[in-house]
């Protein structure tokens, strides 16, 4: 007789301070679930580094991750999605679920693009865009779209300035705004407004500035979907979740912790 697995413990792991957008959405989503942040401070920004870089890098921190028991492992990381995902999950071992950002970011979209007809813009770094991950995954994801291949166009802009920007706190510095600005108004000009997905886990925590320079435009962050995601993955997996202490606390690891900036240290608590 085979025994039910029982989801007790979830591991988010980001290069930095990002995932922790993807960790609220889960904590609103699986309230009794414990979880593990790793934040990999040390080494932030993946997205500008090689793919064996990127690889190494995350194989060490899946093997963390591993040593603290958990049951699944979100990687709330786009730029290790799309580069590391089938190594992560050999270092993990059999878990009950591994999943990336690519294709929960996709479903997000696609959910906008009954009421949006305009173009599909996917914000990340330099090597999420490389990867081609994104491309790849809406070109197999449009054909079943209502607008059909061919009729939406789907652009990918790297902007690898963002992250060390929001890793040193400066959300509110004009420098930010100007950087957003260079990154979009080629396709702010264009004069479709359309779809803009968050495709870097960092991008939330700007979202409001990101919104200003493309206004009417749909901007969309994916956590929620990445939630909405597992919580279908692990119920067809035949694994429970375990409804054991409610909301209990996170267990927050970083590489640097002294690298962890303030913005999200005061979030870190609230979590
Ligand atoms: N937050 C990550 C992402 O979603 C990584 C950003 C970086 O380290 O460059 O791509």
């Amino acid at each position: 007789m085979s025994s039910v697995r029982v989801v007790q413990r979830m591991g988010v792991f980001d290069s930095g301070v990002g995932g922790i957008t993807v960790l609220q959405a889960l904590r609103r989503k699986f309230p009794s679930i414990e979880f593990v942040y790793l934040g990999d401070t040390a080494n932030v920004p993946y997205g500008t580094k090689s793919p064996s870089q990127i690889e190494n890098l995350s194989r060490l921190c899946a093997q963390r991750l591993r040593d603290e028991k958990i049951d699944v492992l979100v990687v709330a990381c786009n730029t290790a999605s799309s580069w590391a995902l089938p190594a992560i999950r050999q270092e993990v071992g059999p878990l009950v679920d591994v999943i990336g950002m690519v294709e929960p970011g996709v479903a997000s979209v696609l959910d906008r693009c009954l009421t949006n007809t305009g173009p599909i813009l996917v914000l990340a770094t330099r090597a999420t865009v490389r990867s081609g991950a994104y491309r790849r995954a809406f070109e197999t994801a449009l054909p079943q779209d209502s607008g059909g291949p061919g009729t939406r166009d789907v652009f990918e802009q790297a902007c690898p300035l963002l992250v060390p920007m929001i890793e040193e706190g400066w959300l509110d510095h004009k420098i930010l705004l100007q950087t957003i600005d260079e990154y979009v108004s080629t396709h702010r000009q264009q004069g479709r407004e359309g779809i803009a997905l968050l495709g870097c886990t960092h991008y939330p925590w700007i979202r409001t500035q990101i919104e200003s320079r493309l206004p009417g435009w749909t901007v969309v962050d994916s956590a929620e979907s990445v939630a909405q995601y597992l919580a279908s993955r692990v119920a067809a997996s035949g694994a429970k979740l375990s409804d054991q202490a409610s909301s209990p606390e996170v267990k927050w690891i970083f590489t640097d912790p002294e690298a962890v900036p303030e913005f999200a240290r005061k979030i870190l608590r609230s979590v």
